[in-house]
């Protein structure tokens, strides 16, 4: 392949979704209700009330709870008339400990609504104390299985509006909400529809105040949502669902989410390092828009490896606290637990599909002029691991605290994710993950 023009027209040709035996007809669009704009949140109180609510509980985190959102926030929910009393104990990076916390506070204030201001931490801890108020129940009733018993959600949530004050996690465009299982020092989590918020608002003037290595960190997990989505398993090689009520929320690839995705991309190439190191408004917007996209896109068709390999390296820390978060507890937090393996994934995954990790790697920036199929995995992966450079990120497994006597833990830790590995576009042994593992200690 020798120009450019050739692997766009790849990207396009419906190859990638050629039917096969067993294998599903059909996918389904789950779209978000988001609100996107510079001072959205102003709009909150008048969202409120045509929700229904009238006494809510606003959940954030004690940094959170000192920043203009919040006040934002309150001050249109008083002028609307809203009655609301804030919960700023959640815990960054939230554990079952925290999500009973949350819940205690919702039992006791006789809410008809949530609202979350906050990370991915605080709208999904919003979430889960929406549910367990609504329908009591012990913990591991509705978290996945086989850590948990995946009983379905037996009705509707109370409404919930969710207001990122990062960008990345997408939560406030999906039913999932995930936790740390500190007896198992495991990352796992909720996921239904029925935990979708009612609207998310997306108000690009909340970032202003995001650390450099969060910005940073919440790029990548952007960009890898992105990439794990157009790369997944296409919708057509996963099998048929019995029956079309239980086809499963991570679909695989499909031509909906590579639409958004590809562009996601885009934008963080174009706008990643400048906001690190120079932010400006437009990088903001270009952010959150692509967290947006992302968001769509992988809410209907999963993400894969690097995200099932995260959990391990987010559970197994040791000691390692990078700068820009709270330090009251080691933690690798989600954005870093995820790129830091990206890289060796895509030079082990390309050959599945590498159009469309040439077409990633042409997206986040880098020259593909006289590149080869065969290029596909290694381009990215550089590109990848020169935007880890510019914008501090860790140098790999190594750069977080593991070494190879990590590899067996992390791989024994991460081999069981077969909702998250599965969708990668080739099959993986446990040998194979393990390599993988090997791979990501050290890129530079
Ligand atoms: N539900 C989902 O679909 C989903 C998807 C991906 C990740 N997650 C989860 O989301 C969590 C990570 O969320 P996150 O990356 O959004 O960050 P976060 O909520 O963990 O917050 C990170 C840090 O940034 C601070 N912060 C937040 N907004 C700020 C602002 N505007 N200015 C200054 N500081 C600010 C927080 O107080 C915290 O110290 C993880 O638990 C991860 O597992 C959920
Ligand atoms: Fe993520």
């Amino acid at each position: 392949m020798t120009n450019t023009q050739d692997f766009r027209s790849a990207m396009n040709l419906a190859d990638y979704y050629s039917p096969s035996d067993g294998g599903d007809t059909a996918f389904s669009v789950v779209a978000p209700l988001v609100k996107f704009g510079p001072s959205s949140l102003r709009e909150i109180g008048v969202d409120a009330r045509t929700l229904g609510m009238s006494r809510v509980a606003i959940f954030t985190d004690a940094r959170v709870a000192e920043l203009e959102p919040l006040a934002v926030v309150q001050e249109s929910l008083r002028k609307s008339g809203v009655d609301s009393e804030i919960y700023a104990e959640t815990e960054v990076e939230p554990t079952d400990r925290s999500f009973k916390a949350g819940t205690a506070f919702a039992n006791e204030g006789k809410f008809d609504g949530f609202i979350s201001v906050g990370g991915g931490s605080v709208m999904d801890t919003c979430k889960a104390a929406n549910l367990y108020s609504t329908y009591p129940d012990d913990l591991l009733a509705y978290v996945n299985a086989p850590i948990g018993r995946a009983e379905p959600i037996p009705g509707p949530l109370k409404p919930h509006i969710a207001c990122p004050t990062t960008f990345g996690t997408a939560s406030e465009c999906t039913g999932i909400a995930i936790f740390d299982l500190l007896e198992m020092k495991a990352k796992t989590g909720i996921a239904s529809i029925r935990l979708k918020p009612n609207l998310g608002i997306l108000d690009p003037n909340n970032l202003k105040t995001l650390p450099k290595n969060v910005m940073a960190a919440n790029g990548f997990d952007v960009f890898s949502h992105a990439i794990e989505s157009i790369t997944a398993r296409p919708y057509t090689q996963r099998p048929a669902p019995a029956s079309s009520d239980v086809r499963p929320l991570s679909q695989g690839a499909n031509p909906y989410s590579d639409v958004s995705c590809i562009e996601a991309i885009r934008r963080v190439g174009v706008s990643l390092v400048d906001a690190v190191n120079q932010p400006e408004d437009k990088h903001y917007e270009s952010l959150m828009f692509a967290s947006l996209l992302a968001g769509i896109g992988f809410g209907n068709a999963g993400c894969h490896i690097p995200h099932g390999m995260s959990y391990a390296v987010a559970g197994l820390v040791r000691d390692y606290q990078p700068d820009g978060w709270p330090t009251d507890h080691p933690m690798v937090p989600h954005g870093i637990s995820v790129i830091v393996n990206a890289p060796a994934v895509f030079r082990f995954c390309a050959a599945s599909c590498p159009e469309r990790h040439l077409a990633a790697a042409d997206a986040m920036g880098a020259d593909i002029r006289g590149a080869s199929l065969a290029d596909a995995g290694i381009l990215l992966a550089d590109r990848v691991i020169k935007m880890m450079r510019q914008t501090g990120m860790p140098n790999g497994l190594a750069g977080v605290g593991y070494t190879e006597a990590d590899l067996k833990a992390l791989t024994d830790g991460a081999f069981p994710q077969k909702r998250v590995i599965d969708n990668g576009p080739r099959a993986i042994s446990w040998d194979d993950l393990h390599e993988i593992f090997k791979d990501a200690l050290t890129y530079w």
